[in-house]
């Protein structure tokens, strides 16, 4: 470990880490490399709480890991540009350092999952690159794993052809224009429903849609977005309220972001 670069505040871990490579893999969304010692740390579902390498920027942006190497130490990360601080990322190239907090959140639980059992996985979008990494870890134990992904448009498909190195990927449009025409719905309610775990990120209405389906499923997983600040549990701005109770909340960057699903109001 290279204490010159890395330093601990109590748990929460910073580090420079050095970008290895970045391509834009379709229109304004990017696939960026990082390396370094954090990637040890790191698991499915987790995410990087970005410092933007530009002084009017003060807060870090979250991103999602979306696969992991760590005999490498190298991770991937896949954005799209939404405003400046995505758009600042963009123009990082081979060479470049980004200060990193992370890995931030809980991730999915993958736990008790072999040859036996058979998973669904569900992405919406921008959503779907943490469940690349869990695709990966789940095949790699003899699980059998499902994915139904569901983008806007053709242009907007990602991740299809990595993922279907690990099962059956379904792919829908909501224009139609590439795959299966609506959404993600249309090929779950027609799936064989003995999944023993259900992973999902997505677009609020597609984690709602996930949230209802899959509400008593004992295994049924939300990887879920809200606006952050500090990103370390501290200062309460991305709580989500749960059901049945006006005091009790969960802080997506510190109790999840990922959650079961029946245990916060979407
Ligand atoms: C746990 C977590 C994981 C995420 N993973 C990814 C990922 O893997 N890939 C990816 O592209 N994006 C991801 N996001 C969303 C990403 O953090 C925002 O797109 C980014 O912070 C926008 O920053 P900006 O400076 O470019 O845009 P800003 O100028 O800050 O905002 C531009 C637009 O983006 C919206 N926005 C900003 N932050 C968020 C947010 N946290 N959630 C939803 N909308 C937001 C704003 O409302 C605004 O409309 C994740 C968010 C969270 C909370
Ligand atoms: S962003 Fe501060 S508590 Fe979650």
């Amino acid at each position: 470990m290279n204490p010159t670069c890395k330093k601990r505040l109590g748990a929460i871990r910073l580090e420079t880490m050095k970008v290895v490579a970045q391509e834009e893999i379709a229109p304004a969304i990017f696939e960026l490399v990082l390396e370094g010692e954090m990637v040890e740390a790191m698991r499915a579902g987790q995410f990087l709480h970005l410092r933007v390498p530009d002084d009017a920027h003060l807060l870090r942006r979250p991103i999602s890991i979306s696969s992991i190497d760590k005999v490498k130490k190298q991770c991937h990360l896949i954005y799209r540009i939404e405003g400046a601080g995505t758009a600042i990322f963009s123009t990082l190239s081979q060479g470049d350092t980004l200060d990193v907090m992370g890995p931030q959140g809980n991730g999915f639980d993958l736990s008790d999952l072999d040859e036996q059992s058979q998973v669904l996985l569900v992405g919406g979008g921008i959503g779907v690159p943490p469940l690349l990494e869990v695709a990966k870890e789940l095949h790699a134990r003899g699980v059998k794993v499902v994915t139904v992904l569901g983008f806007a448009t053709k242009d907007a498909v990602i991740l299809e052809t990595e993922l279907a190195q690990y099962g059956q990927v379904f792919v829908t449009t909501d224009d139609g224009s590439y795959g299966i025409k609506g959404n993600v719905s249309v090929v779950i309610k027609d799936l064989d429903n003995q999944f023993d775990a259900v992973y999902s990120c997505g677009a609020p209405g597609m984690m709602k849609y996930i949230n209802q389906t899959f509400y008593n499923h004992p295994r049924a997983y939300l990887s879920l977005e809200s606006r952050m600040a500090c990103g370390m549990g501290a200062c309460y701005a991305c709580v989500l309220k749960v059901p049945e109770s006006e005091t009790v909340s969960q802080r997506v960057c510190e109790d999840g972001p990922v959650f079961r699903t029946g245990t916060v109001v979407l």
